[in-house]
C-alpha cells in the first residue's frame, strides 16, 4: 500500500498535542529518581498497564498524576525536546504545543520555571532541526474564573513567549461561558484563542466556545457532527478543528476506530486536522493517528491532501513561514 507512505512522508502541523501527554513511562520513572520522588507504580510495564481508560476523567487523573514529577526548568526542556525530536521523524514542520500550568503551580512550580524551560526547548530545537514551534498556554476548565485570571496574571512577564491560550481538562459541567472574561482579556493582550469544546460536551458547548470566548479553532469538536446548523456555521468560516482519533477511540467517545467521523467532517467540508493529543497515554504519535485512522475508515489520498493543507492553513505561524511551506 501506497497511503501508509504517503502519510508518514507528507510534511504537517501538529496543532493539538499537550506536553504533559508526551511524557513516556520511561520518562516518568527517569524524572522520579532523577527528583527524588517514589510513584506508586514498581515498574514501567505496570504504568503502563493503568493505560486503560474509559472516558475522559479516567485519563485525566492518571495524566495529572504522571505531570508530578517535572519539577525542574530542566525538566520541562527535556520533555519539551524529547517530542520535537518525535514529531519531527514524523516530518511535522511546524508544532503548537500546549502546556497546563496550574497543574504545575499548584504544586509550587513556578510559571517561569514551565514557560523558560517549554521555550529553550523549542528554540534549541529550530536550530538544529528546523522545526518551529510555538506554545499555547490552556487553562484548567475544572478549576474557577478566578484561577484562570491568576495564571494569566502569572504569565504577563512571560507574554511574548506564548502564542495563544486554550481551554482544557474536564468538559462536561465546565461550559466555555465560565471562561468569557478570561478570554476577553486575552483577546485584548493580542493572544490567539483556542479551546477544547465538543470532545464529550454537546455542540452548545461548541457554540459557546465560538460566541462566548471568539476562538479560532475548535479542538477535538468531533460532536458537532450532531448539529447541522453548526457545521454549516464551521464550514462557512473555516473554523478549524483539530481532531485527535487515537485520543478519541481510548477515550470511548468512539467504542471503534472504524466508526471515527474524521471523513464526515472532511466531506462536509469543514477544516478538520489530524493530531496526537496525549500520545505518550494513547498509543500513537501524529503518524499512527493518520495511518490508524485511514486504515480503520477508509480515507483516500485526496482526505490525506486536505489534512495535510488544512493544518498549516489553520495554524498561528506567520504569514513568512506559511510561504515558505508552499
Ligand atoms: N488535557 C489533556 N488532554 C486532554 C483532552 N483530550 N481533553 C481535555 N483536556 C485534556
Ligand atoms: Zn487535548
Amino acid at each position: 500500500e501506497r497511503l501508509p507512505g504517503l502519510l508518514r512522508a507528507m510534511p504537517k502541523a501538529e496543532l493539538h498535542i499537550h506536553i504533559e501527554g508526551t511524557l513516556e513511562p520511561e520518562m516518568i520513572f527517569a524524572l522520579a529518581q532523577r527528583n527524588g520522588l517514589r510513584l506508586p507504580y514498581a515498574s514501567v510495564q505496570e504504568l503502563r498497564s493503568a493505560y486503560a481508560f474509559s472516558n475522559l476523567q479516567s485519563f485525566l487523573d492518571v495524566y495529572y498524576a504522571g505531570a508530578s514529577v517535572l519539577l525542574h526548568e530542566q525538566d520541562f526542556y527535556d520533555l519539551a525536546r524529547a517530542y520535537l525530536a518525535r514529531a519531527a521523524r514524523d516530518k511535522v514542520l511546524h508544532a503548537e504545543i500546549f502546556f497546563d500550568p496550574q497543574t504545575h503551580t499548584a504544586r509550587g512550580v513556578a510559571m517561569e520555571t514551565v514557560v523558560n524551560g517549554l521555550h529553550r526547548a523549542c528554540a534549541d530545537a529550530r536550530t538544529e532541526s528546523g522545526i518551529s514551534a510555538a506554545l499555547i498556554l490552556c487553562f484548567l476548565r475544572h478549576l474557577s474564573e478566578a484561577s484562570a485570571f491568576e495564571t494569566l496574571e502569572q504569565a504577563g512577564p512571560l507574554r511574548d513567549r506564548i502564542v495563544g491560550v486554550g481551554l482544557d481538562s474536564s468538559e462536561q459541567g465546565h461550559p466555555p461561558e465560565k471562561f468569557a472574561r478570561v478570554f476577553a482579556r486575552c483577546r485584548e493582550l493580542g493572544l490567539r484563542l483556542v479551546a477544547h469544546a465538543g470532545e464529550e460536551g454537546p455542540p452548545a458547548y461548541i457554540w459557546g466556545a465560538l460566541d462566548a470566548l471568539k476562538v479560532e479553532r475548535i479542538d477535538h469538536g468531533v460532536q458537532a457532527v450532531h448539529d447541522a446548523a453548526l457545521m454549516r456555521r464551521l464550514a462557512q468560516e473555516r473554523i478549524a478543528l483539530t481532531v485527535c482519533p487515537l485520543s478519541n477511540h481510548r477515550l470511548r467517545v468512539f467504542p471503534e476506530l472504524a466508526q471515527h467521523n474524521l471523513r464526515q467532517l472532511l466531506d462536509a467540508g469543514l477544516a478538520a486536522t489530524v493530531n496526537s493529543d496525549d500520545p505518550a497515554y494513547f498509543g500513537g504519535y501524529v503518524n499512527e493517528n493518520f495511518t490508524q485512522v485511514f486504515a480503520a475508515t477508509g480515507l483516500t489520498v485526496r482526505h490525506a491532501y486536505q489534512l495535510a493543507f488544512n493544518s498549516f492553513e489553520a495554524s498561528f505561524a506567520g504569514t513568512a513561514e506559511k510561504r515558505a511551506w508552499e
